[in-house]
């Protein structure tokens, strides 16, 4: 290990499932193009940072059947096959992109199906290490989904099985059927949805990826409350942010998503920030309105890039 991985390291670890990965993660979402709906202005660009991700020491990457139609897996693919032994590559299934920017579930058993088939193609591995239901389809009765979750872990083909965009009840029902390795919640310091899904993952040591951690850029803002405490960590409002999130609980995993290497390493190197009682105070008044909850989550079905 070289001294730039040894940052990672600082985040710590959790265990998803037999997996042990560094929480600070990386999201892939954003390697696809404008509105995540087609390919990015420039595919070698992507690759990089996929690379470089790994070069940093990440070992947990996320993405989705659904980003762009599998070009992020196709990056993926293409950056990092033959995948070293260590790297998680978690995907998702559940949600069909029905305009740009736009997603809807759709969790019909034979669905599921296809998209795990799907990824398992484009990702060129016989087994997915963590495939997500990416949200509960309220149309499809809820042991449909989670039994073909199970049906498809029974076939061998996923290892672990993660929740996306869940509550605790919901968590509790999938888990009279499958284990839960992962729920994936959107989650940042200026917006602290659901906390009672993250106190119940940390009761029950299920690890909790956050989405949408730097808020889409917003919290990486110069005006931002949070660059105040940057300034005085001499880090930037990004790395406070996601050094924020790892300070909020051991069982959080950040999967912060760029596609700018100067943005990865900065992200990566959070990893080493620590944040005293008095940033953690100064930074527990920022709380987003009931309004601007409410508008992000309808942002949990349709992220914008
Ligand atoms: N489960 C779900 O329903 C769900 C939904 C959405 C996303 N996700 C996953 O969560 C990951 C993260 O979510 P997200 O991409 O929506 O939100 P995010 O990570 O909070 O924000 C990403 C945005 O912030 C910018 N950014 C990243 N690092 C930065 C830095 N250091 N300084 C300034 N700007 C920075 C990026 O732009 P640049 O490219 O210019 O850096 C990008 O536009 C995705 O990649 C995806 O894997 C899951």
């Amino acid at each position: 290990m070289n001294d730039v991985q040894k940052r990672i390291e600082r985040s710590g670890t959790v265990r998803i499932g037999d997996r042990t990965v560094h929480r600070m993660s990386f999201g892939a979402m954003r390697l696809a193009g404008k509105d995540v709906w087609g390919p990015p202005a420039d595919r070698a660009n992507a690759v990089r940072v996929a690379r470089r991700a790994v070069e940093l020491g990440v070992n947990h990457i996320d993405t989705a059947d659904s980003y762009a139609f599998g070009v992020t897996e196709g990056i993926l693919r293409e950056a990092l096959h033959p995948y070293p032994d260590d790297l998680l590559i978690a995907t998702k299934a559940g949600q069909a992109q029905v305009r740009p920017g736009v997603w809807e579930p759709l969790g019909r058993p034979a669905y599921l199906r296809q998209q795990c088939e799907a990824s398992l193609r484009r990702l060129g591995r016989e087994r997915i290490d963590l495939f997500y239901l990416h949200r509960v389809d309220p149309q499809v009765p809820f042991d449909e989904q989670i039994g073909t979750m199970r049906e498809l872990q029974d076939e061998g083909k996923i290892a672990h099985f993660g929740l996306s965009g869940v509550t605790v009840d919901q968590i509790e029902a999938a888990r009279r059927i499958i284990d839960v390795a992962a729920v994936q919640n959107m989650f940042n310091v200026a917006a602290r949805v659901g906390e009672d899904v993250l106190d119940h993952c940390e009761r029950e040591r299920i690890p909790f990826v956050a989405w949408f951690p730097i808020m889409s850029g917003e919290l990486a803002r110069a005006d931002h409350l949070v660059a105040d405490v940057a300034a005085d960590l001499n880090a930037t409002p990004a790395q406070i942010a996601l050094a924020w999130l790892l300070a909020r609980s051991p069982v959080i995993c950040p999967i912060p998503g760029t596609s700018s290497i100067a943005h990865l390493e900065e992200n990566v190197a959070a990893s080493t920030l620590r944040l005293a009682d008095e940033h953690l105070s100064r930074l527990a008044s920022l709380q987003s309105t009931d309004d601007e909850l409410a508008a992000l989550a309808a942002v949990g079905s349709a992220p914008k890039s």
